[in-house]
């Protein structure tokens, strides 16, 4: 399998001499250059709250194996997945060695991140996986790779223009064979207030977004291109997060008082573990399944 390293961010060249630079390009590639230093190949890499790291995975298991078994039906071949953002590589590994008989390309903007996620792959002896730069806002991103299912853990809210996250989810669309299936894990801004709205009644104060985010509008994903994903495989909701978002960010908060706020508690895992799933929604980061249209 090719393993293109050619970087999409050339040492010594300043970003605004790129077709695809903007002002918060800096910012972003600041950020992710930090985050591959402090984290390495960590499962904490760009996630550091543990129970929504389990369950991005555990979705993302989901969807593919329902996209698969879609694909199955319809036609053969190699299963053909792209992770579009795909940081340090985290959930490429434990897909890629789930699924040998699959094929997975991992796109990343970030040279750091990139670097780490070509480590990953040697050191795991990943024989299903390819790493290759790419920024979503260029139409030709992957070249002329076409996946049956394409899946991104919060890369659009990089994007810190609307437009240029309109855009980029144009070109991420295009990206999937017509039938295809796509799952987008993003930050909503409607969310974020109503997790503030909610600790605001115990005073607590309000979360911000992060510096390095553009959170979504509620009808971002209206596409006409894009239809629900519907499966029998497939039942999970858009606001899975929620409770575990309530619980982590307002309820044991509260319970703790008067010590801070600790991520990964004990009493934050165990009440996410005991009570239902997606109740409510408070959590910015919302799950959407697609089928791409057989036009498209
Ligand atoms: C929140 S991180 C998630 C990374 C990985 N999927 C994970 O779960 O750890 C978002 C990723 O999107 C990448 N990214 C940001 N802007 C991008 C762009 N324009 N094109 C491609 N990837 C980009 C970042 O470098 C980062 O790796």
């Amino acid at each position: 399998m090719k393993h293109d390293i050619s970087p999409a961010w050339p040492a010594g060249v300043p970003s605004k001499d790129l077709a695809m630079s903007r002002d918060y390009d800096e910012t972003i590639a600041d950020h992710y250059r930090k985050v591959a230093e402090q984290e390495g190949l960590s499962p904490t890499s760009t996630m550091a709250d543990e129970i929504v790291r389990a369950m991005e995975t555990d979705a993302i298991t989901r969807f593919l194996d329902a996209a698969h078994a879609a694909k199955t039906g319809a036609s053969s071949g190699t299963f053909r997945i792209a992770d579009i953002g795909c940081g340090n590589g985290y959930t490429l590994g434990v897909l890629a060695q789930r699924n040998p008989e699959r094929e997975f390309t991992g796109i990343e903007f970030s040279n750091e991140l990139r670097a780490l996620a070509e480590t990953r792959v040697r050191e795991d002896k990943l024989a299903n996986v390819a790493i290759r730069p790419g920024d979503v806002r260029d139409p030709n991103f992957a070249d002329n790779e076409h996946f049956d299912a394409a899946y991104c853990q919060r890369v659009l809210i990089n994007l810190m223009d609307a437009a240029d996250q309109r855009h980029a989810l144009d070109n991420m669309i295009a990206k999937v064979k017509p039938g295809g299936a796509l799952l987008f894990i993003e930050a909503f801004s409607s969310a974020l207030n109503n997790l503030n709205e909610a600790r605001e009644e115990f005073d607590l104060e309000p979360i911000p977004a992060a510096h390095h985010n553009l959170y979504l509008e509620d009808d971002f994903f209206t596409h006409p291109l894009l239809a629900p994903f519907e499966s029998a495989a497939w039942s999970v909701p858009p606001n899975l997060l929620s409770t575990h978002y309530y619980v982590s960010r307002v309820l044991a908060p509260v319970l703790r008082r008067p010590k801070p706020f600790k991520r990964n508690s004990h009493l934050a895992k165990f009440l996410s573990e005991a009570l239902p799933p997606a109740i409510g929604d408070y959590s910015q980061l919302r799950i959407f399944a697609f089928r791409k249209s057989d036009e498209g």
